[in-house]
């Protein structure tokens, strides 16, 4: 596999994300499964970092590379893939344009106001509320924002939604698994299993490829956030094989390579369910680690069913892997009034 090939541009810490064992959470649901995190929520001092900024790394190279002076992008109004373009422009000294979508059927006071957007403004960011709904393909008012770049003078640099649509969308995630590969000869142990959150898909799609290299592709299990999982399953097949020829995988992504697990998204994109609620105050109270209502709290909510129903064989060791989208709390703090 040659992932090497490809310029990258350091936005996260140097060094492998940690792997934290989840002992206290392992224990409450039985101690028959080991969970493990790896901590891709804090990878980067970036405005606290998450899954975009691991691909942002190999995306950015040709913004820098081909003179453009605004990263443009687009996402839900709580979006924590706008937040992280946003921080990694202010970080690389350009300008930032971001379309902000109506994704979310949720109404709380100051939704718009705090957390990810909140953030985003105030790194610079020009953020552009739009009453579209959900969907995760190439949208006219992104296309818009490309244009007005354009005719004030700018070079606008496109990163569509969830960085998903972008031909090195997938090289992040490859990268993750190679990284899991590495610290698990220091573990002295390889883990069973991997659990990952999916909507756009290349964070599944990467992982896909990189455990592809060691026969493990069908052991990422993706849990569906979208509520639309065909469409994010058809996504994440497609970034898989798209990601497999670039970095010359050697083999064929198969149909069966991709799980994605579609019990715990629901009632629809952005919406908890009361499994997500439970999962996002036990995953908090057992260990301290915040997960998030629209995504995290799913594919937490996800493992967790999974390792109460025996779905693990027993001694398993399920590797949780940990994209963000904490920021976005405070824009659901109706839902959390009584903790
Ligand atoms: C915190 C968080 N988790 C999971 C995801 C899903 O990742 P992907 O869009 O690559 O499927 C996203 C972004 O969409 C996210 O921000």
């Amino acid at each position: 596999m040659k992932l090497d090939k490809f310029p990258k541009h350091q936005l996260t810490f140097s060094g492998p994300t940690p792997i934290q064992h989840l002992k206290r959470l392992s224990d409450a649901l039985g101690g028959k499964v080991q969970l493990y995190a790896k901590r891709e929520d804090c990878n980067s001092g970036l405005a606290f970092g998450g899954n975009k900024t691991r691909k942002l790394e190999y995306i950015v190279p040709d913004a820098i590379e081909g003179g453009y002076d605004t990263l443009v992008s687009i996402g839900g109004i709580q979006s924590n893939q706008t937040r992280q373009v946003a921080a990694v422009a202010a970080h690389l000294g350009m300008k930032c344009m971001l379309v902000q979508e109506n994704w979310v059927n949720y109404h709380d006071a100051v939704y718009d106001r705090v957390g990810n957007i909140e953030l985003s403004r105030i790194m610079g960011a020009e953020c552009r509320l739009d009453n579209a709904g959900f969907d995760i393909g190439i949208r006219p008012s992104w296309e818009r924002a490309m244009e007005d770049v354009t005719k004030s003078g700018g070079k606008p640099f496109p990163i569509p939604a969830g960085c998903s649509e972008h031909a090195k969308g997938g090289l992040g995630f490859v990268g993750f698994a190679e990284e899991v590969r590495q610290q698990e000869q220091e573990l002295g142990f390889k883990f069973d299993y991997i659990v990952v959150c999916a909507v756009t898909g290349s964070t599944q799609a990467g992982m896909v490829v990189g455990f592809a290299a060691d026969g493990r592709a069908d052991r990422v299990i993706g849990i569906d956030a979208s509520a639309k999982p065909e469409k994010t399953r058809a996504q994440i097949l497609r970034i898989a094989r798209h990601t497999a020829e670039l970095v010359e995988l050697g083999s064929e992504i198969r149909d069966a390579d991709v799980v994605l697990d579609t019990r715990f998204g629901g009632p629809e994109y952005g919406l908890p369910n009361e499994g997500t609620m439970e999962a996002i105050r036990l995953c908090a109270r057992m260990e301290g680690m915040l997960t998030d209502p629209v995504y995290e709290g799913k594919s937490m909510d996800g493992m967790i069913q999974m390792v109460r129903n025996g779905e693990f064989p027993e001694g398993s060791r399920v590797l949780y892997a940990h994209l963000g989208g904490a920021p976005a709390l405070s824009a659901y703090s109706y839902l959390f009034r009584d903790g």
